[in-house]
């Protein structure tokens, strides 16, 4: 199956060079996604000298594989915040996403960047009776947290009617993710900041503030991780649990739905909106996380297709995606220097196109030595054992599971005879354990299994042709190429007879 969002289909290439130089500059970041893009944006345009490097291209990551929609709240519900954190906390979250909301519009009209975004409504609604106490739990969570929220008793046509009453977020808007970001970063150019593509970042040396690529070199005072989860290893690894979710768009006809935000959540946990690009209108529904690494990932898309046609009445599915997203365990993300004096910016669960906007303020102001109000609530070298106890303990428990469940009990392998072609899996190689994966035209790919970040077993992903990682969700390429995660070092290459 192929993969690919609407919005990677549908934006066009940004173009910058790879990385084929040494420079010295004041700041550099690695990732483009929202976070680093916004950033090299900020810093540009208060004076600050930058280099943006990006593994692939810009939008890659998450952010252009998203749903694209912008939102004061947070997804899993503010009044977790409320519960945990207390009332001042949750309006301050709520503050600092409505600013970063009203800073993306305003840069959107400022540089006509094309990227269609809209204000509308969110709607929270139950998809079954079970769900229906959240939906009221959530109103009095919102109001705590300084939301102007209401209730409704239905849905606008042609969603089905909720079980219960659905809260309505006014004000709310969408856009284009990686139409964005490529604008963003075309300002952020033409301000001064340098970017590079295809500029992977193989190495960190956070004493000598040298950043090293396959070609090039960066030194800087300041490193920041825009990278959605830090490379190498970080005490937040331990604290956050790493999801996969998923994406599908299908074609509808112009209006045939409303625009808006609309989160269903019970049996079937559902995010819809439309998406009209210059040549077709779509529907986009996501949903069915899981943990990353241990669920198939064929199974997921299914569910999630099962899902989205159960509720609503759509057409073939032409587009299929699915993304990561990062956890913190005490509710709040992560931003700001860590103990290698790095700047870290991740945790921002499935609310990080609003919280990656934030970051990129608070980091900036950081480094122009601005005080930022919401800087010392995010602090990423805070740990908090009680606060975040019960998600450290659970999470933590996964990864040991995982290591348990790879190390000391069997896992299931065959014979690399056994392995056709368009097959990925562990098998038996003249008494070595081998990941490996034969592609369509039969050529073997085999690598060592073991996650080159803290030495979990990585299972393959059969839809999105990888080895991911359970543990903190590093993804491999067949050939043992980092793909994503905090991963640095590929998995090893085994060379086999015949490959
Ligand atoms: C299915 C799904 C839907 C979502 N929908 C929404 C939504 O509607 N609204 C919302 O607010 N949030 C949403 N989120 C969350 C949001 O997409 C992310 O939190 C956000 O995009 C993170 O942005 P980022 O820039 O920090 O990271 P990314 O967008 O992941 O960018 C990180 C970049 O770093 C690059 N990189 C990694 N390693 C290196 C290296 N070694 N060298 C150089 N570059 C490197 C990557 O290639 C990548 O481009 C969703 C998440 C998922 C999974
Ligand atoms: S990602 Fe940490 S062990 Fe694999």
């Amino acid at each position: 199956m192929n993969t690919i969002s609407v919005w990677r289909a549908t934006a066009p290439e940004a173009g910058f060079p790879m990385l084929q130089e040494e420079i010295t500059t004041d700041v550099v970041i690695v990732g483009g996604g929202i976070t680093g893009v916004t950033l090299a944006l900020n810093l540009a345009e208060q004076g600050t000298s930058a280099v943006l490097l990006e593994a692939r291209d810009l939008g890659f990551g998450s952010t252009g594989n998203s749903t694209g929609n912008l939102y004061e709240t947070i997804s899993r519900g503010i009044h977790r915040i409320v519960d945990r954190w207390g009332q001042d906390v949750a309006h301050a979250v709520s503050t600092a996403r409505r600013s970063a909301l009203e800073q993306i519009e305003h840069r959107v009209h400022k540089h006509d960047i094309a990227c269609g975004f809209r204000r509308c409504p969110l709607y929270r609604y139950a998809t079954s009776d079970d769900a229906q106490e959240r939906v009221g739990t959530e109103y009095q969570g919102s109001l705590k947290a300084g939301l102007l929220v209401r209730l409704e008793n239905t849905l606008p046509p042609p969603f089905p009617a909720p079980h219960g009453r659905v809260l309505v977020l006014d004000n709310q808007a969408q856009f284009h993710p990686q139409a964005y970001v490529r604008g963003l970063a075309r300002q952020a150019a033409s301000h001064g900041c340098r970017i590079f593509e295809n500029s992977t970042v193989l190495d960190v040396d956070t004493d000598q503030r040298l950043v090293r690529t396959a070609s090039g070199k960066v030194t800087a005072k300041e490193i920041v991780f825009a990278t959605h989860t830090p490379k190498g290893f970080h005490l937040v690894q331990a604290e956050m649990v790493v999801n996969r979710e998923y994406g599908l768009a299908t074609r509808v006809s112009k209006d045939s739905f409303p625009a808006g935000i609309f989160w269903g959540s019970g049996v079937d946990r559902l995010s819809v909106r439309t998406v009209d690009t210059d040549d077709a209108n779509f529907l986009v529904c996501v949903g069915e996380e899981h943990k990353t690494g241990q669920e198939d990932t064929d199974i997921s898309f299914d569910r999630l297709e099962t899902a989205a046609r159960a509720h609503l009445d759509i057409r073939e599915v032409e587009l299929r995606w699915s993304a990561q997203n990062y956890s913190p365990a005490d509710g709040l993300p992560y931003i700001g220097r860590d103990t290698t004096d790095c700047f870290i910016a991740t945790g921002f669960e499935t609310d990080g196109l609003t919280y990656g906007t934030v970051a990129a303020s608070l980091i900036a102001d950081e480094i122009a030595g601005r005080d930022n109000v919401f800087a010392p609530m995010v602090k990423a070298s805070r740990f908090q054992p009680v606060r975040g106890a019960k998600g450290m303990v659970e999470e933590n428990i996964t990864v040991i599971k995982s290591l348990i469940k790879d190390y000391v009990t069997d896992r299931k392998t065959i014979p690399l005879s056994q392995l056709t072609s368009g097959e990925g899996a562990i098998v038996e190689f003249e008494n070595e354990t081998l990941a490996a994966y034969r592609d369509p035209t039969g050529s073997l790919f085999a690598v060592s299994p073991v996650c080159t970040h803290m030495k979990c077993k990585v299972h393959w992903n059969g839809v999105e042709t990888s080895w991911d990682c359970p543990c903190h969700g590093s993804r491999f390429a067949p050939d043992g190429t980092v793909i994503e995660g905090p991963a640095t070092e590929p998995l090893q290459r085994r060379f086999l007879p015949g490959q």
